[in-house]
């Protein structure tokens, strides 16, 4: 979480770092700050949002072409103007923003306590600002290896940025384990914990790698390791345009994510899926094929939005290429003692690629020789360089909180590997793998239909705006979906919301059950369309109000449910991917009718890099 920016070069800097930390505000809202070299060093911070800071900053700013901000998501210490971003050293030599957890501050800060120095906030940042300035004035140093030095003594994971008024010609950057991007401009260099600051000025990125340490003058950037070594930066460019992260029009990114998602499986879908030819590849998967092939067991990790992806994932799995499959939350896996057998393999998923949790948990099957796989949306993020492999969804970058087309192309990859895993095994026919291909290619427009039935979803929203409790209910598939319609709707609504499969209402949540509580019940014709339309029985034999997902010109529901939103007709494999599209718009509506703030929960960050 907390996103940093920093800028130096020949531009004004302020408005650089503004600009940069409201695209990075996603990351946490809970204070923002700045901090310009100027003719003297200025500090600007205050608890709240960027614009808070803003309102903060008018009339006093100086100018400078130097300087770094942030936006926090509270770790050490609660939200308020002390504790945010950038600190200073005692001696205010030291300026730093810091993005990650310092696991042994106590033990260090007790250390520089006992030897006089005198703290102002109760962050951990604040701790590793005074360590490098007591290094730097006792060690004779200079601030880069003062940097260095006090890094050395670090435990926790960080994306750092250090201005030091002695030195006022450059940055001193350092990564391990929370994500640092350098643009490299003309004579002027940028950084960010994402790309996204960066793409309006640059497309040219060097992506930091854990243990670097960039020192960053307007004409150059030397990059070393902690341990003083020299390394080569790699410049990578950018493949998205600011116009992707921009809310084009509409009100919230969170909408605009939601229409965007016939747009973004066809960016999944490039250059590896073709109706007319039948093709199906997946480039990143070639080596490890075989491997997929025999897998006796895949064991899916993930958090949030990426582990209902990964239940979907069971079901394909486990359907189309009969491999035995367990979803694991990353953030449970690594602290029990999980049985990784060696032909195993784990999946990953995550959109930003940065989850602490489902880092370690990767990291924790890469130590018991399992064969690691990622599903990520953030191109260059850390997943995807800690995984042996894997794909990329490409689904453009999400900057609302909550996840949605995120969701989709992670289910979009995971149906590809199943049916390209099926077919290399022999389970699906020429003709079944023809019509499997055809019909998923068909899936973007049916989206596009879904999305035109807006207006009705709204009117939905308008009569459930007040409730209290939802219920979500699905049976196989639609299981997964009815978890993430009940986490979306707590997340943005903040409305207590469960979801459960259907079946099992009646071993306890049916109890919930009145004439106030919207039952939101995924229904569409599958299977256990029979046993579903049963359930609806249960709920309305109990006063339940039944809110329902079918199938187009289904009438057998449309006469027992109080509501019905209707999908295209679609196979079972793809039900997921059609269905949680009329959840998303009916939570986005009833959060935007609560007043909520859509884009930015409250305590939410995007972006979880915290264990
Ligand atoms: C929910 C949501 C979160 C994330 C979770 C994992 O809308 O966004 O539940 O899905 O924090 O994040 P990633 O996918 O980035 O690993």
């Amino acid at each position: 979480m907390c996103g940093i920016v920093g800028y130096i070069g020949d531009r004004e800097v302020l408005p650089v770092l503004i600009n940069g930390l409201k695209r990075l505000e996603y990351r946490g809202y809970d204070s923002a700050g700045v901090a310009i070299l100027g003719k003297k060093p200025h500090i600007y911070k205050c608890k709240g949002k960027v614009s808070d800071l803003e309102n903060h900053l008018k009339g006093k700013a100086d100018s400078g072409n130097i300087g770094i901000g942030h936006t926090r998501w509270a770790t050490h210490g609660e939200p308020n103007d002390i504790n945010a971003h950038p600190h200073s050293s005692y001696h205010g030599k030291f300026i730093i923003i810091h993005n990650g957890i310092i696991e042994n501050y106590t033990r260090l800060r007790d250390r520089l306590t006992e030897r006089g120095v005198k703290f102002k906030s109760e962050t951990d940042t604040e701790v590793l600002a005074n360590l490098i300035e007591y290094i730097y004035e006792n060690g004779n140093v200079d601030a880069e290896l003062a940097v260095r030095l006090a890094l050395s003594k670090v435990v926790g994971a960080y994306g750092l940025v250090v201005m030091c008024t002695d030195e006022q010609d450059k940055l001193i950057a350092a990564r391990r384990g929370s994500p640092l991007v350098v643009g490299v401009g003309n004579e002027e260099y940028f950084l960010a914990s994402d790309a996204t600051p960066i793409v309006e000025y640059t497309k040219s990125v060097i992506y930091l790698n854990d243990g670097d340490v960039a020192i960053i003058r307007k004409e150059q950037l030397i990059l070393k390791t902690l341990q003083n070594e020299d390394s080569a930066p790699t410049v990578q460019q950018l493949s998205f345009d600011i116009g992707e992260i921009d809310k084009g029009g509409y009100d919230h990114f969170m909408l605009k994510e939601i229409f965007e998602q016939p747009h973004s499986i066809e960016d999944t879908f490039r250059g590896r899926i073709r109706s007319e030819e039948a093709e199906l590849h997946l480039g990143g998967l070639y080596d490890v094929m075989p491997k997929l092939i025999d897998a006796k067991r895949i064991i899916i990790i993930g958090c949030g939005t990426s582990w209902h992806a990964g239940l979907v994932g069971e079901y394909l799995f486990e359907d189309l290429a009969r491999i035995s499959v367990e979803v694991e939350y990353a953030s449970e896996f690594r602290y029990r003692n999980p049985i990784i057998h060696k032909d195993d393999i784990v999946i990953a998923i995550s959109q930003s690629g940065e989850t602490a949790d489902t880092l370690a948990a990767i990291k924790q099957a890469k130590e018991q020789g399992a064969l690691v796989l990622g599903i990520c949306n953030v191109v260059g993020s850390s997943i995807p360089r800690e995984t042996h492999a894997g794909v990329y969804t490409h689904a453009g970058p999400e900057i609302g909180v909550a996840s949605t087309k995120a969701f989709t192309c992670q289910v979009t990859v995971l149906t590809m590997m199943a049916i390209l895993i099926g077919r290399q095994k022999g389970l699906i026919s020429d003709e079944k793998y023809r019509s499997l291909i055809k019909e998923f290619t068909e899936v973007p427009g049916k989206i596009d239909k879904i999305l035109t039935h807006s207006e009705h979803i709204k009117k939905l929203a308008s009569l459930y705006q007040n409730a209290t409790n939802a219920l979500y209910l699905g049976r196989g598939y639609l299981f997964p979906v009815a978890l993430e319609g009940a986490l979306k709707l707590k997340e943005i609504s903040y409305i207590h919301a469960e979801g459960y499969p259907a079946a099992e209402m009646k071993h306890g949540p049916i109890a919930l059950i009145d004439d106030k509580m919207p039952v939101v019940i995924v229904a569409t014709k599958d299977s256990s369309y029979e046993k579903i339309v049963s359930n609806i029985q249960e709920v309305k034999a109990r006063n339940g109000i039944v809110i329902a997902v079918v199938t187009e010109g289904d009438t057998v529901i449309r006469g027992m449910a109080d509501h019905v939103v209707e999908i295209p007709e679609v196979g079972n494999i793809f039900t997921a991917l059609l269905s949680v599209v009329p959840l998303q718009l009916f939570s986005y509506y009833i959060a935007v009718m609560r007043d909520c703030n859509v884009d930015q929960p409250r305590n939410l960050a995007k972006s979880v890099t915290v264990e």
